[in-house]
């Protein structure tokens, strides 16, 4: 049986074209700040989001944890739209490294300059302070949803007048400019810290950065190292991140497409479906979702139940266009055969 695994746009294989360039990467010691492979891609991603400088970290995970370390102190009120990366799938980081709290504004995930003032702290000796708000831009747990840039404008405008800072998780930045045409550099530019990620559709093996100003990535660096991120000769890593970057960030626009055909096979199959932004697409439910995913499982196409009711399918580059509709066939009959009457 043929996989068709839409579980996440983590899963891709890096190709032997990236495989080729990792292998023949030049290398340093990254821990003495030697490995011309990382500075490399540090000195792109910086300018691809049009800021001073960028740091690569291993993970997501890791470069939005700077984020919170370099930004906040202990107690500090951190701002995040439902079902936030940085507050939700984290292991609870942000708790534990930098000492902060969450507060979430709104219940879509994006959410507006309203959303965002009315969980703004009183400024007082019993409040804990709110300092950096953080969005996400495109936003994972709402299905790959583009944040509106009127919204960031203006939830941007908010936070300066509060003085608060603005943190960027842009894990798929690069969907949201591929999606919307607008350079990932004015879709970062509101924003004080920026992380993303070149493991997610782009398709490097591993790594992800942080990009801010001089003194913060400074901060990141030393910060990085307390979390035990510093990497020798990582080049052999940057190399394949590089290599994403330049050549699989315009083949973005292929995954939206498949996204936008599933989602059409899935509703005239009857199921109720969010309509997708980018690459992942959300089937809300009215039976347990887990019955779906396990049955779909059985017919060899992979996917995750993201709630009680909800399923969420992630296209990528490893599916093809006919994969992607072959599996979407899959999950209709699936559900025909789950809504039938037992007799
Ligand atoms: C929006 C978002 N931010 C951050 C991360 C964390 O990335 P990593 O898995 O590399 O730690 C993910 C992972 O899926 C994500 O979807």
């Amino acid at each position: 049986m043929t996989i068709v695994d839409l579980r996440s746009d983590t899963v891709t294989q890096p190709s032997p074209a990236m495989r080729r360039v990792m292998a023949e990467a030049e290398v340093g010691d990254d821990v003495f700040s030697e490995d011309p492979s990382v500075r490399e891609l540090e000195a792109a991603t910086a300018e691809l989001l049009g800021k001073p400088r960028a740091l690569f970290v291993p993970s997501g995970t890791m470069g939005n944890q700077l984020a919170l370390l370099t930004q906040t102190r202990p107690g500090n009120q951190v701002v995040v739209g439902h079902g936030a990366h940085i507050a939700c799938y984290e292991a609870g980081a942000g708790a534990a490294w930098a000492g902060v709290q969450f507060a979430v504004a709104g219940q879509r995930g994006c959410f507006d300059a309203d959303e965002f003032e009315q969980v703004l702290t009183p400024q007082s000796a019993h409040a804990p302070k709110s300092v950096l708000v953080c969005l996400e831009n495109t936003h994972n747990h709402s299905g790959g949803r583009i944040f509106p840039e009127r919204d960031v404008l203006a939830i941007s405008a908010v936070a300066r007048k509060h003085g608060l800072r603005l943190h960027l998780d842009g894990a798929r930045l690069w969907h949201a400019s591929a999606a919307t045409g607008i350079e990932a550099a004015n879709l970062a530019a509101p924003f004080d810290s920026v992380s993303v990620c070149f493991s997610k559709g782009l398709g490097a093996p591993v790594g992800s950065a942080l990009a801010g100003d001089d003194a913060l990535i400074r901060e990141a660096w030393r910060f990085r190292k307390m979390l035990g991120g510093g990497m020798r000769q990582a080049g052999v890593l940057a190399a394949g991140a590089l290599f994403a970057l330049r050549h699989q960030r315009d083949t973005l626009v292929y995954d939206h497409e498949k996204a936008k055909s599933v989602a059409a096979i899935l509703r005239d199959g009857g199921l109720t479906v969010v309509e997708p932004d980018t690459n992942i697409v959300m089937i809300q439910l009215t039976a347990p979702a887990h019955t779906l995913v396990e049955a779909c499982g059985e017919q060899g196409v992979l996917f995750f139940a993201m709630g009680s009711h909800l399923a969420r399918l992630v296209l990528h580059r490893d599916v093809s266009s006919s994969e992607a509709i072959r599996a979407a066939h899959v999950v209709v009959r699936c559900q025909r055969e789950l809504s039938r009457p037992k007799s």
